[in-house]
Formats: C-alpha cells, sequence, structure tokens
C-alpha cells in the first residue's frame, strides 16, 4: 500500500500527475448514504433515550415514539448492512478501500507521519503533505471511531433490538451476548449505546471540521473528493 503511495507521490511532485481517481463510486454512494444514516440514528436515538414530554390526548391516538423508534431501526438497517457491504468493498476495491479496516502499525514513517500531520493541524507547521488516500492522521481516526465504533454501536444496538424481538430471535442469539456480558442489566447496554452516539457525532464534528478546513488549507481537494472521486492538486 506504501509503495504505491510513494509511487504517486513521485509521480506527483514531478508535477506529472495533478488528479489521480481515488475513491471508487460504491465507496462514494456508501459514506453518503452512512453520514445520512448516522445522522437519522443520532437524533432518533437521543429521543429514545430522553422522550419528549407527552403528546396530550389518548394514548391509543398518537404513535409519535413508535414512529421515532421505527426510522431508528430502519436507518440502522442500512447503516449495518451498509457496513457490510463496505466490508465486501475492502476486498473487491482499490487499496485506499482498505485503509479504514488495516493500519500499518509496523511502519515507523506512517507513525512519524500521524505526528506530522498532528502538528499539521495543531497549526504547528506550515507546510501541508499531500496524499492521495486518507492522511495517516485521519486513517487512525476513521479506523478507530468509525470503524470501531459502528461494530460497537451494532453489536449493542442488534442487542437492544434482541431484547424487544424476544427471546430466541436471531438478533438475541446472536447479539444476546452483549447482555449476558453487562450481568444481564439491559439497562447499561442502553447508556453504553448511548456514549457511542456522543463518540460518534463527536467524531462527525471534527471529521467535518478536518475536512472543510483540509479542502480549504492543504492545497488538494477533500470534499468534492468524496463526490467526484478525483483528488485535485494544486502547487
Ligand atoms: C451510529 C449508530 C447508532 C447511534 C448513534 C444510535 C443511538 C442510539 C441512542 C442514543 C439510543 C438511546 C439509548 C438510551 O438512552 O436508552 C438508541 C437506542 C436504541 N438503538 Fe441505537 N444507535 C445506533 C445504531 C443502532 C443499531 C445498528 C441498532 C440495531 C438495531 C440500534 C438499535 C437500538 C435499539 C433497539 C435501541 C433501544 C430502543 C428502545 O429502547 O426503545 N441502534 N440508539
Ligand atoms: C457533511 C458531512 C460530511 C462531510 C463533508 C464528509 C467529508 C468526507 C471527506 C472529504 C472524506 C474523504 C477524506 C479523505 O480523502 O481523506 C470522508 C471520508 C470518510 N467519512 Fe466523511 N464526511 C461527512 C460526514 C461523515 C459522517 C457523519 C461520518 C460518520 C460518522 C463520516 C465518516 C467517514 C468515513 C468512515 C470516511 C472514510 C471513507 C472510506 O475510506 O471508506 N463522514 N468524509
Amino acid at each position: 500500500m506504501l509503495a504505491e503511495q510513494d509511487q504517486f507521490e513521485a509521480e506527483r511532485s514531478a508535477r506529472m500527475v495533478k488528479a489521480v481517481y481515488v475513491y471508487e463510486a460504491p465507496l462514494r454512494l456508501w459514506h453518503w448514504v452512512n453520514a445520512l444514516a448516522i445522522t437519522v440514528l443520532a437524533i432518533t436515538g437521543y429521543f429514545i433515550g430522553l422522550p419528549l414530554p407527552s403528546v396530550p390526548g389518548e394514548a391509543s391516538n398518537s404513535f409519535l415514539m413508535g414512529y421515532i423508534r421505527f426510522a431508528h431501526f430502519a436507518a440502522a438497517y442500512i447503516f449495518a448492512i451498509g457496513f457490510i457491504g463496505r466490508i465486501y468493498w475492502a476486498f473487491v476495491g482499490n487499496h485506499h478501500a482498505r485503509q479504514i479496516f488495516i493500519l500499518p502499525v509496523w511502519n515507523m514513517k506512517w507513525w512519524s507521519e500521524v505526528f506530522y500531520e498532528l502538528r499539521w493541524y495543531l497549526f504547528l507547521v506550515k507546510e501541508p503533505k499531500k496524499y492521495v488516500g486518507h492522511n495517516p492522521l485521519a486513517q487512525l481516526m476513521m479506523f478507530l471511531f468509525f470503524t470501531v465504533g459502528a461494530v460497537y454501536m451494532i453489536c449493542t444496538g442488534f442487542a437492544l433490538y434482541g431484547e424487544g424481538l424476544g427471546e430466541g430471535s436471531w438478533a438475541s442469539q446472536m447479539f444476546g451476548w452483549v447482555m449476558t456480558a453487562v450481568g444481564g442489566n439491559s439497562m447499561q447496554v442502553h447508556s453504553w449505546h448511548r456514549l457511542g452516539m456522543w463518540v460518534t457525532v463527536s467524531f462527525a464534528v471534527v471529521h467535518i471540521y478536518a475536512a472543510i478546513r483540509e479542502d480549504i488549507m492543504s492545497r488538494q481537494s477533500l470534499i468534492s473528493t468524496m463526490i467526484s472521486g478525483w483528488r485535485m492538486f494544486k502547487d
């Protein structure tokens, strides 16, 4: 992966390549569907844990919380099936499609670039480095807070869902171990799942800030790259 990256870098610095095709269409489509699903999950999840004051009138005439839960579960299926599709794409897509799943942890140059990027984000260095795929710090953060985070939200979410579907349901059989792991206390799983929401929301805030900041400051395209697939480099 790094050898290919170095080759791109060499070509780019020789000013032979000013645009490189990075993110293929399925990955880009997944990114935006996934971002939308997470937005719905975070908003509906927030209200599941902290419901609105009761709706006036006869209880059987209103189904507000039911709709909120329905939207949460529909978005949860989109999120989980999308994630499985994203794993599939890591196998069949280009090498950038594997970046959020595999970290080159034994590569010291990669680690030194993680710290370079950290200093760049903290405004401590003036020269932006350019990358064809994700920069090493982004890659590390996406792995920790998105890839690991998604597995965590799917496990805790489907454990709660399995409780709703009932004992013996597919979800309780596959994810019931999460309940057992916290001593069978469903409230604890709710709290851990809710904490996961805040971690995910924090990641999204920093991620969107970083994408906009890099678009402006790093002399390479970012947001349009996630739309068209092409990374453009300015000298
Ligand atoms: C990034 C993804 C997700 C976010 C941000 C999220 C957020 C939340 C939040 C904040 C709650 C309320 C917890 C509480 O305070 O009690 C919740 C509840 C719940 N979530 Fe998620 N969730 C996500 C993914 C999932 C997934 C993949 C499933 C799988 C079906 C799921 C199923 C549930 C269930 C069953 C509940 C409890 C509903 C109830 O008790 O009425 N969530 N979610
Ligand atoms: C307005 C909202 C968003 C914008 C503008 C945005 C922008 C971007 C951009 C520009 C990239 C590519 C970065 C690069 O080339 O290194 C990217 C990648 C990524 N974003 Fe977002 N993003 C948004 C929302 C989200 C949300 C809500 C999540 C999930 C919490 C998310 C998760 C990811 C992940 C996991 C990747 C890596 C893609 C991959 O390699 O498969 N994004 N995003």
